[in-house]
């Protein structure tokens, strides 16, 4: 009899487990973007926007120089582990990797890129429509991994992670005054991108896609990079860089509303990134931070990708005093804080 009633017992833990967990877990991280969202895509092609040399990655497990724009794991990575998923979500391109491992997370994103084609082509890296076309081969690949039916139901589980943005008013609009400046105002050109934003989220919505957090701008302005050419405000956060991402965030949550409301079962959560990577940048000392105007690679000024490279012996020893890592890019311990910062709030919902 008690064997009896102990059974039952354990049944119901089980069939309770299982519910529980089916109702909130999050069974795949599933990434889009550029270099704030690419664990290495862009060591497969041909391209000289790429970081998989040291010091990249020397806090990394291993210290390997994966490919990562950082000393060591990225947001998406850390959301996966949040979800109690793996550590970190490799980059589709690797061929270390297979269907088995990208069925539980997988980034197709590609440093350099942008919404606008003319941005990924200044690097020679993967363009939305195309990181969009490794998405649809990965769902193939899926059905067949799994089955039809259990590929859909994962994917609607699943999280999608949008971020990008940066580097088409970076790369294309500041750097390049002859390309897209010359066409458009800067809120013509914001329009534009929001419009690419919203196709995208529609075709990955039709390819079964049902929770999409949205990425927000970081603090541009305060970007080492654009500090140290902000030679007339004696190297402080350039206000309309910074203005000019709150605007955009503005646009995207605008969207994430319209589309919230347009399309059955859709939950598009907007990921603000700016509030408090600016809470950290004002505040350097409270996190346990010493530098934020400069970062750690190099002089800290304007080295990024090959500028930034072993040889340099102006970079940093303990990459956790500073917020920033290269010129564009924050370090680990910034990551981390941010992340942390949105698994309690936007999407705790979702654990
Ligand atoms: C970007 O290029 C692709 C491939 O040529 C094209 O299909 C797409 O329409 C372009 N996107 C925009 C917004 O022009």
């Amino acid at each position: 009899m008690i064997h009896q009633i102990s059974l039952v017992c354990l049944c119901l833990v089980k069939m309770f487990m299982f519910f529980g967990d089916a109702r909130a877990k999050v069974p795949a991280v599933i990434v889009f973007g550029d270099s704030t969202v690419d664990p290495g895509n862009n060591n497969f092609i041909k391209t000289i926007v790429r970081s998989n040399f040291q010091p990249y990655g020397r806090d990394f497990p291993g210290g390997k120089p994966t490919g990562r724009f950082c000393n060591g794991r990225l947001v998406p990575d850390f959301f996966s582990e949040a979800f109690g998923l793996k550590k970190t979500i490799p980059a589709y391109l690797d061929p270390a990797y297979s269907i088995e491992d990208f069925a539980t997370g997988v980034s197709f994103a590609s440093a350099g890129t942008g919404y606008d084609n003319f941005t990924s082509n200044v690097g020679s890296v993967i363009p939305m429509w195309k990181e969009l076309e490794y998405f649809k081969e990965y769902e193939k690949k899926l059905f067949d991994f799994m089955g039809k039916n259990n590929a859909k139901n994962m994917l609607r589980e699943a999280l999608f992670l949008t971020s990008l943005g940066t580097n088409d008013f970076i790369e294309n609009y500041y750097i390049n005054p002859a390309g897209r400046r010359a066409q458009f105002t800067v809120e013509e050109y914001s329009n534009y991108l929001i419009g690419i934003s919203e196709s995208f989220i529609r075709e990955i919505y039709n390819l079964g896609a049902r929770k999409i957090s949205l990425g927000g701008l970081p603090p541009i302005g305060c970007l080492p990079l654009i500090r140290s050419i902000n030679i007339k405000g004696g190297g402080a956060c350039r206000a309309d860089c910074n203005k000019l991402a709150r605007d955009f965030d503005g646009k995207s949550i605008a969207l994430a509303d319209k589309l919230n409301k347009e399309l059955t079962g859709i939950k598009i959560l907007f990921l603000n990134v700016y509030n408090p990577a600016l809470q950290v940048i004002n505040n350097p000392q409270a996190y346990g931070f010493e530098s934020v105007a400069v970062a750690c690679c190099g002089t800290g000024t304007i080295e990024m990708s090959y500028l930034c490279n072993r040889d340099n012996p102006f970079t940093c020893m303990d990459a956790n005093k500073y917020v920033f890592w290269d010129a564009v890019h924050p370090t680990e311990k910034l990551y981390h804080i941010v992340a942390d910062h949105l698994m309690k709030t936007t999407l705790a919902e979702l654990v």
